[in-house]
């Protein structure tokens, strides 16, 4: 009963509805009318033509099988007829030449920070990498009013990033920026949605149109937005998708609220919740060392590791941003994502296989396994101004834009567990505040000490020193690396804390990419596996809004730093309260 059509490189098969419910069959399938499902076998996609050996979705697997509005396009050779679509059931030809589709990019919030700082440069840089479909449009949406050659002045001075180095970047920007655009309308109106339909679809000239709207606005305009998009202009045939940036809310109740709303509009597979720490070189790798390395799994547990630590610090304050920031604090801006995150995937089982669901179901069960954040294992900090080296740093609430009495924490340290089998007892501590000595983010794993060590008295009554520690280095200078004890060469027995040391930049001479870049390539492919699921929103807010609630009605002030130390005093308690130094004070301390 199954129809077949092949090419060179790819074959379509039209196969009795028994498999609708089948998630996949050695590729992707999409389930399309009422009484068939076509699966799409292919080598590639026909944008990734140009580079076909480098390109693999972000969990490893070759891009070998695409979702049906890509995958039916076929390559841009096609010139046969093509059954294209089917609809109730029924097969649609497409003339030769209207096979290709064509992805539109709309960056809502386009003259915002992110988009300049972030947005555009990355989708440059696969721009630049070949990354992008043949055919496809950028277009800015703001209030602000501006021309298309005022949006390209504006980003241009941003498309630099690691790009600007190569050869033939100002040729490659020309041609980037050419296909930029800009259209200004208000967030909430369908009419100004619906200008932007008609303008998205003069560019896309008949070609199957898939469609990304990236939401880099104030989450309070997230649901105005996704309405208008979806309504308005949304893709008639192809896909359309939604990335959104955090916040997902401020807590449990507004956080479902926020994805009640979407769902009216947008399905859970088109929404992209977007955590950019996911797409990070070493959070990435983080489930390849632990599954592929046999090494370090089977000590992956209470059985050696004595505490996990995940650390996030900056240098400079919220300077530009306080209006923002004073309203979400150091706890919803990175602890109960970004590190909740890397949380989750550090301490996950093993997943059924790589696939986002499998992934993703086995983040959740960490987060469901773990107790809400208690009050006493809390500590929050808020920078105050500082005088060194003759210049004056600003305090928190030094800014304009911040309340002078305002009691929002720039820096938090917590204790977390997570109650399952294989993490009992064993602390997670996370630590992250602005404004603080250094920059930087890493997991720092201490395992336990060695039982009877006989080199024992070598490390006089500081048994902490012979600590094995392992150190993933998230940013800046990526690495990973292994403290181990080691014997000072020559003739007497001198114990040496040594580094087996895995330098990402003299190991690899090719740049890493920006988290964005994975992330928006991930988002085009339908790759979801690196954003967030609405379950692990609400998981991750479920552990932390009890304690953020009670931070607000007790009026809880944190603890002063001097801008540029190394944070309150407190932190340090927090860890000695577990038998804890903290990993990256622990030179210091010596
Ligand atoms: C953002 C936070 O999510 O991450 C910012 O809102 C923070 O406060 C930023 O500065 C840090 O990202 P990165 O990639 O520079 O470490």
């Amino acid at each position: 009963m199954a129809r077949c059509y092949s090419r060179s490189s790819s074959a379509t098969f039209l196969l009795p509805s028994s498999f609708k419910h089948e998630e996949r069959i050695s590729g992707r399938m999409l389930v399309l009318g009422r009484r068939y499902t076509t699966l799409i076998f292919r080598s590639y996609p026909s944008f990734h033509s140009r580079k076909q050996f480098e390109f693999k979705f972000s969990n490893g697997y070759p891009l070998n099988a695409v979702s049906l509005p890509d995958g039916l396009i076929g390559n841009s050779s096609t010139e046969e007829p093509f059954e294209n679509r089917v609809e109730d059931g029924s097969v649609l030809l497409l003339e030769p030449g209207k096979a290709k589709s064509t992805l539109s990019i709309t960056v809502v919030g386009a003259s915002g920070d992110l988009a300049r700082k972030k947005i555009f440069p990355a989708l440059f840089a696969l721009f630049y990498e070949d990354c992008l479909p043949e055919h496809f449009t950028i277009f800015g949406y703001g209030r602000s009013k501006m021309s298309d050659e005022e949006l390209r002045n504006k980003i241009s001075k941003t498309l630099t990033g690691r790009i600007d180095k190569r050869e033939n970047c100002s040729d490659k920007m020309d041609q980037f920026l050419q296909r930029c655009f800009y259209y200004s309308g208000l967030y909430d109106s369908e009419e100004n949605f619906s200008e932007l339909d008609k303008k998205l679809k003069q560019k896309e000239g008949g070609r199957l149109p898939n469609r990304l709207f990236y939401l880099s606005i104030p989450p309070n305009i997230f649901v105005d937005v996704v309405r208008c998009a979806s309504r308005c202009a949304s893709s008639a045939n192809g896909w359309t998708r939604v990335i959104v940036e955090k916040p997902f809310g401020r807590d449990s109740e507004s956080s479902r609220e926020l994805t009640r709303c979407f769902k009216q509009y947008v399905t859970e597979d088109q929404i992209f919740r977007i955590d950019h720490y996911l797409g990070k070189e070493l959070v990435e790798n983080l489930s390849v060392l632990r599954f592929s390395n046999l090494v370090f799994e089977p000590l992956w547990s209470r059985n050696y590791i004595r505490n996990v630590q995940l650390i996030f610090s900056e240098d400079f304050g919220t300077e530009g941003r306080g209006g923002y920031f004073d309203n979400y604090g150091i706890i919803r801006d990175i602890m109960q994502n970004h590190l909740l995150q890397i949380l989750a995937l550090f301490a996950m089982e093993t997943p059924v296989s790589l696939h986002a669901e499998d992934i993703r179901n086995e983040k959740v069960k960490v987060l469901r396994s773990m107790r809400p954040l208690q009050i006493d294992d809390l500590i929050i900090g808020q920078y105050k101004g500082h005088l060194s080296g003759g210049k004056s740093y600003l305090g928190y609430t030094d800014d304009p834009t911040v309340p002078n009495d305002s009691l929002t924490p720039t820096f938090a340290a917590a204790a977390l567990f997570v109650d399952n089998a294989r993490w009992d007892g064993v602390p997670f501590l996370m630590k992250a505040g602005k404004a603080l000595h250094n920059k930087g983010a890493e997991i720092r794993v201490q395992f336990r000490h060695v039982p009877g060590n006989l080199y024992k008295r070598n490390f006089g009554t500081d048994l902490d020193k012979a600590t094995n520690e392992l150190v993933i280095r998230v940013q800046p200078d990526e690495g990973i690396y292994l403290r181990i004890n080691n014997k000072v060469p020559g003739l007497g027995m001198r114990l040496d804390r040594s580094d087996l040391n895995l330098l990402y930049k003299a190991r690899y001479p090719k740049e890493i990419p920006d988290a964005y870049e994975r992330l928006l390539l991930d988002a085009i492919e339908g790759e979801c596996r690196l954003f967030i699921r609405s379950d692990e929103v609400d998981a991750a807010w479920a552990l932390f809004t009890p304690l953020l609630n009670e931070l607000e009605e007790r009026k809880i002030a944190p603890e002063l730093y001097p801008y540029g130390s190394s944070g309150p005093v407190g932190a340090r308690n927090l860890a000695a309260k577990y038998n804890v130094r903290w990993g990256d004070l622990s030179d210091e301390d010596s």
